[in-house]
């Protein structure tokens, strides 16, 4: 890192069962190297079930409570907003982010809903915006074959399918609109090829960003 560089912020995103936490440790430890005494890499994950947010979240998740869409979706993004100072934070001090999730899940999982794309997408402007965002592209078929598919909300193959239209469109967006870099990632394939692949577009950024952090769709 230079003396006028932050840290870089990275999402992945994916279906439920795409590999995307996997690869998000993978990426982590290899960010982090050898001395574990200075800290290069945090992981963020989205939505993070520890706040007073994200506890009705999770229960919302396990159907162990019922929300308005509308309101659910507002509650993801609030749960964005209430980390973003931490990743703030975490980029000046030079520390690379690494989101397991971010605002693309929130339109991609409630415009599935038939709530309107520009109402999903406003309350997230503003956020800090991710400077790569790694989108594990697999087929719904091939995600429902891997383990733990199915024990929460969202989680059958008719939900992942639609959810994947409107990444889709979120991906044609970002490669046009200038918002960072949005790539692609073939996660149907084997575990530690997914993560050579992914290394090979996060390397650059690994020591450091010396653009100053843009803010969502703004
Ligand atoms: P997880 O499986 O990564 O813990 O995410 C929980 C579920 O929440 C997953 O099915 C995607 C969904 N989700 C939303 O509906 N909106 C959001 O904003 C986020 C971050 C996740
Ligand atoms: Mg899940």
């Amino acid at each position: 890192m230079t003396a006028t560089s932050r840290g870089a912020f990275i999402v992945i995103e994916g279906l439920d069962r795409s590999g995307k936490s996997t690869q998000a440790a993978i990426l982590q430890s290899r960010l982090q190297g050898p001395e574990q005494s200075t800290t290069k890499a945090v992981l963020i994950k989205f939505p993070d079930r520890t706040t007073t947010i994200g506890k009705m979240i999770d229960a919302y998740l396990r159907s162990q409570s019922e929300f308005d869409d509308h309101a659910i979706h507002l509650l993801f993004s609030a749960n964005r907003w209430e980390l973003a100072s931490t990743i703030y934070a975490h980029l000046a001090a030079g520390t690379t982010v690494i989101a397991d999730r971010y605002a693309f899940s929130g339109i991609a999982f409630s415009a599935r809903k038939g709530l309107s794309y520009d109402w999903c997408r406003a309350p997230d402007i503003g956020l800090p915006a991710p400077d790569l965002t790694l989108f594990l592209n697999v087929e719904p078929g091939v995600a429902r074959t891997r383990g733990g598919y199915g024990e929460e909300r969202y989680e059958t193959e008719d939900v992942q399918r639609s959810v994947r239209v409107v990444f889709e469109r979120i991906g044609e967006e970002m490669k046009t609109d200038g918002q960072g870099q949005w790539v692609e990632i073939d996660a149907s394939r084997e575990k530690d090829l997914v993560a050579r692949n992914i290394w090979r577009v996060v390397e650059p950024l690994s020591r450091g960003v010396a653009s100053s952090l843009r803010k969502l769709w703004e």
